[in-house]
């Protein structure tokens, strides 16, 4: 705390000058809290000259010298000092007071400029993100240095403000040393265990508004950073925590200070449990700043201006206090991370303003609609800290946030994003990969962005290829959103196209088991009421999954002659892999697995793992004459951040063996809803391959009523209990199972004993 600074006389500064560095000039002492400071300004330059404390320790000294190399030597074009020999080339010199003290002197660059603490005016949101983004550049130079002396007891060092709680007593006002002590517990307690696990290097420590030099003519940029005197290494996040204290800003409100931290994470990206404790850590930090301040006023009770100060902090703090939580979930939203999952947000609000600018009947799932934030694996997070078993999405096939996925989409992103009208490596491998995993006869690739796109697509091509009008769709289908998706949609209880005809779907739990024979009679009678109309089939589009028709057992022999029968009217055949492909059913592609040779197929919703990527695979005889007649682009359509997701997905797919996991993990799904059937009598139907499942459930056995509210019901207790399942089917009573591929025999477990409990309270 008392750290008095040399006062070596003017004439002694000069004559060790001229002896020591060779220069002559006309020198102003500056103020310093511990080094005698004196700008010296030649006819060449001009400098800082430094007397050292008599008590630094040399290998401190030796630090800053070091650490100014380093950076001169990394990022030669940074303004910040240099450190500069003496006319024997030493980093440092010597000076001998009269009183026969011996100081240790040293030389450097001087950084013109202002300080932003003399021109608060200029502290504006550019400026401050430029203090920012300086102070990283900063922080990227000083990577890979280190010196023993960085180790050392520092009064300012961050990590060990504690330390300072000995010291609070000091504090005259009660209710600021209460905020003060409350903020010093709280990072020793909950902040600094968390910053011992995060990046550590040699930080600043020290860029405040006094040591972030500005050139007054040009005021949006910060001129140089100063003031090496309290490096220590330590957690990078206190270097940053330090440039966003409210100190010395009096007039800015605490959210102007998320410009420094935009400014830094646009040159150095910051870590998510960085940005959390950094409210903590710039309180911290001004908690520090009192309690030096009231202890250097209780030694040096003289200095008026020394209080002033000391109480505007106080108040400083206590608006800081106030704003803390807010400005944590504001500091996450000005560098864009996800929001918290700590029961912080509110789920009611958000809902309403979801319909103020979403629509009022913006579909959602659940009486109160579930909020999460966060997905990982198998698992969803609620905003309330609740966890959900998602056996609901099928989109991220290889689990929630995978890190290859992850990784892959945002290299690609940083490296390039744009169409395909120009050539670029990864759509060609993309399209490479993908279709090497279809039969030979399909291998081109048409990209576009979602499953309602593919088939749109897919539709145009079989209208093109076929010359053909007519469409024949399974009942209670559904193919998307598009106009050509909702004609083909015959789920949604909308009026028939006139150029649309169904096919039943199979239901062996209510009729008779469907053979080839009879699936072959009804699409001819489907083909023979369009030739009412006069039309012959253009496609027949099928979701070999036929999820929306209730997830039904498809007997073998159902869709090769389905789909023969089409094509030999002269139809293509659309196989729609939307649901039913990328090893959902326990193989690569449903239709391989039901032997069905389409000439067609769609892909959307599991490619990306959530990444919007829809494609069309097809013969590239049909492509030919597709395109012979037809220019289509699709802007987004195979840009290569899609690419880079489809690529990671298939990597990961094979790396993991997902498919083998999702027939071995298929199986043993079953086996355990078999087994629940058992004691549960809702349960009037097991269903499904590979990790769809389909859980018919009915009123009664017999008479096999459809328990359509029970479903619904189940919904939301599952949902209360920690699972997230769907329904589907006509009757909207079929339970939908739709895992990630990752999915384990330890999270089925758990999910079995889920759905039995929750039987159990919608059955009693
Ligand atoms: C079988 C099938 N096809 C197409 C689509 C439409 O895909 P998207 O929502 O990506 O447009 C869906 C969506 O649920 C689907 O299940």
């Amino acid at each position: 705390m008392d750290r008095n600074p040399p006062q070596v006389p003017t004439e002694l500064i000069a004559s060790t000058l001229l002896k020591t560095y060779g220069l002559e000039g006309s020198l102003t002492e500056l103020d310093s809290e511990r080094d005698q400071n004196t700008r010296v300004v030649t006819a060449d330059g001009t400098y800082l000259f430094k007397v050292c404390n008599a008590d630094e320790d040399l290998e401190v000294i030796d630090l800053q010298i070091k650490a100014l190399h380093h950076i001169a030597a990394r990022d030669p074009e940074l303004p910040v000092p240099r450190a500069l020999p003496t006319l024997s080339g030493d980093d440092t010199g010597q000076l001998q007071d009269q009183d026969g003290t011996t100081y240790v002197v040293r030389l450097m660059s001087f950084v013109p400029g202002d300080t932003i603490r003399t021109h608060p005016e200029l502290d504006t949101p550019a400026l401050r993100r430029s203090s920012g983004a300086m102070l990283a550049r900063l922080d990227l130079a000083l990577r890979g240095f280190f010196h023993p002396a960085a180790n050392q007891d520092h009064p300012w060092a961050m990590a060990q403000m504690p330390k300072l709680l000995k010291y609070t007593e000091s504090i005259s006002d009660p209710s600021a040393r209460r905020n003060v002590e409350g903020i010093l517990e709280k990072v020793r307690d909950e902040v600094l265990p968390r910053t011992a696990r995060m990046r550590h290097q040699v930080v600043h420590q020290d860029a405040h508004t006094g040591n972030l030099v500005i050139a007054p003519s040009r005021p949006t940029e910060i001129a140089g950073i100063i003031d090496f005197g309290d490096m220590v290494y330590g957690p990078l996040i206190m270097d940053l925590a330090v440039a966003t204290d409210l100190t010395g800003r009096p007039s800015l409100s605490p959210e102007g200070l998320f410009d420094v931290a935009v400014g830094y994470d646009s040159v150095l990206p910051l870590e998510e449990g960085e940005v959390d404790v950094l409210v903590d850590l710039i309180l911290g930090r001004m908690a520090m700043t009192a309690t030096i301040v009231a202890a250097r006023n209780a030694l040096w009770p003289l200095v008026p201006a020394y209080h002033d100060y000391e109480v505007q902090l106080w108040s400083q703090i206590e608006t800081l206090l106030a704003t803390a939580p807010d400005m944590r979930i504001g500091l996450r939203r000005a560098t864009r991370f996800p929001m918290p999952i700590d029961g912080t947000l509110d789920s009611a609000k958000l809902r309403a303003e979801r319909e103020r600018v979403m629509g009022e009947k913006s579909p959602h799932f659940y009486k109160e609609t579930l909020h999460v934030e966060r997905g990982k694996g198998v698992w969803l997070y609620g905003s309330n800290g609740n966890k959900y078993l998602d056996f609901y999405n099928n989109v991220p096939t290889v689990g929630h946030g995978h890190p290859h996925v992850v990784n892959a989409v945002s290299r690609q992103l940083a490296a390039l994003n744009t169409h395909t009208r120009y050539l670029y490596n990864n759509s060609v491998e993309y399209a490479d990969r993908l279709t090497a995993t279809l039969g030979d006869d399909l291998d081109v690739c048409l990209f576009v962005n979602s499953g309602s796109e593919a088939n749109d697509v897919a539709w145009q091509i079989s209208q093109v290829v076929s010359g053909n009008a007519g469409l024949l769709v399974m009942h209670n289908a559904y193919h998307g959103i598009t106009q050509a998706g909702i004609d083909m949609t015959t789920a949604k209880g909308l009026d028939r196209a006139t150029h649309v005809e169904e096919i039943p779907a199979p239901d062996d739990y209510r009729r008779e088991m469907t053979t080839a024979t009879m699936a072959t009679s009804d699409t001819k009678a489907a083909i023979e009421r369009l030739a009412v109309r006069g039309m012959t089939p253009a496609a027949l589009i099928v979701d070999s999954a036929m999820c929306s028709s209730g997830i039904p057992d498809v007997p073998d022999d159902f869709l090769p002659a389905i789909a023969a029968t089409v094509q030999a009217a002269g139809g293509l055949v659309i196989a729609d892999e939307v649901q039913s492909g990328f090893g959902r059913l326990g193989a690569m592609w449903g239709h391989e697995l039901l032997g069905m040779r389409p000439d067609i197929v769609t892909l959307g919703k599991p490619v990306g793992n959530g990444h919007p990527l829809g494609v069309v695979i097809t013969s590239r005889a049909i492509l030919d004459e597709f395109q012979a007649q037809v220019r289509l682009f699709s802007t987004f359509g195979g840009n290569p951040v899609s690419c880079a997701a489809g690529l990671a997905v298939l990597d990961v797919m094979e790396r993991e063996g997902l498919v083998e996991n999702s027939r071995a993990m298929g199986e043993y799904l079953q086996e355990q809803l078999w087994k629940l059937a058992e004691t549960q009598p809702l349960i009037g139907d097991v269903r499904g391959r590979g990790l769809l499942g389909g859980l018919e459930l009915v009123t009664d056995r017999t008479t096999k009523e459809p328990a359509t509210a029970a479903t619904l019901e189940l919904l939301e207790v599952m949902r209360e209990n920690g699972a997230l399942v769907g329904k589907d089917g006509e009757h909207a009573h079929i339970l939908k199972l739709r895992p990630p591929l990752v999915t384990t025999s330890s999270d089925i477990d758990i999910f079995i004993a889920l759905l039995d409990r929750s039987l159990t309270t919608v059955s009693s």
